[in-house]
């Protein structure tokens, strides 16, 4: 199995997928992941796995999907999760997403590390189909926030383009790249190959002066779900180091 830094390189978003079953143990393995992230998050992930289409015939917000068999709902309770934009409507909806998008792109990353292949997805309409049609169940105030589709990958990903390092974040004291500690750097790298709605990257990491580090998300699609898929991949990118987060 490869490791997580490995399982960063590996991953890009992938929207076709074969028949092939994922294994039983590989899909035993995701599950337990989830529980570990549900009990640890307060969401209420589901998978579910060899469907005919996971997607329940509904639409993408943009992109094209094929042969959808496997997926994974990241439902939390809804204090509202944004308008049509995804544009947060409160900080309780961004504290909601920022939580999605981390332990979301954990999975993600754990699925790599299996060999499969992922991508994120917002699946609309998702609230309209009837309780017995999905295969997800909704408490009092849930909804399904993001969707991440899993399998066997059509076809290899292409690399993609970040923007530089430093436009994505900065240090307190004005420093240029050559002097920032490596776990910094490290960290960073490891986020700009994070997933983001568009490739937007729509965030802002600083190190402050006490060594804690504050992430920002900017105006862009989704981007507090984007922030926290790059928070994840950024302690992953930093560790050993043990990284303090700093509210903005
Ligand atoms: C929050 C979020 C939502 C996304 N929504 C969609 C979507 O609705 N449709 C789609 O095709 N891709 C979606 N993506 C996938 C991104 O477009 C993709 O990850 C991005 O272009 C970067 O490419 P990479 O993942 O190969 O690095 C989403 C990604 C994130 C993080």
């Amino acid at each position: 199995m490869m490791n997580l830094l490995e399982a960063i390189d590996a991953r890009h978003a992938i929207r076709a997928y074969t028949d092939e079953p994922v294994a039983a143990d590989t899909l035993a393995a995701l599950q337990s992941d989830i529980d570990a992230c549900n009990a640890e998050s307060g969401l209420h992930i589901q998978m579910a796995s060899g469907l005919d289409d996971a997607f329940l015939g509904l639409k993408t917000h943009y992109g094209r999907f094929k042969g959808v068999h496997n997926a994974i709902a990241l439902i939390g309770r809804a204090s509202g999760t944004g308008d049509a934009e995804g544009t947060p409507v409160s900080p309780a909806a961004a504290a909601l997403q920022e939580r999605v998008g981390y332990y979301g792109e954990r999975l993600v990353l754990r699925a790599v590390q299996s060999g499969l292949a992922t991508s994120w997805a917002v699946l609309d309409g998702a609230e309209t189909v009837p309780a017995a049609d999905a295969w997800w169940t909704l408490d009092d105030g849930e909804s399904v926030v993001w969707v991440i589709a899993f399998g066997h990958g059509a076809r290899p990903g292409g690399r993609r383009r970040s923007k530089p390092i430093e436009e994505l974040a900065s240090v307190a004291d004005g420093t240029g790249v050559d002097a920032w500690p490596d776990w910094f750097v490290h960290g960073m790298e490891a986020a700009m190959a994070a997933p983001t709605s568009l490739s937007q990257q729509p965030f802002h990491f600083t190190l402050n002066a006490d060594g804690s580090v504050t992430a920002e998300a900017l105006d862009g699609l989704f981007a507090h779900v984007g922030l926290g898929c790059a928070k994840y991949h950024f302690e992953v990118g930093a560790a050993p180091h043990k990284v303090e987060w700093r509210a903005a």
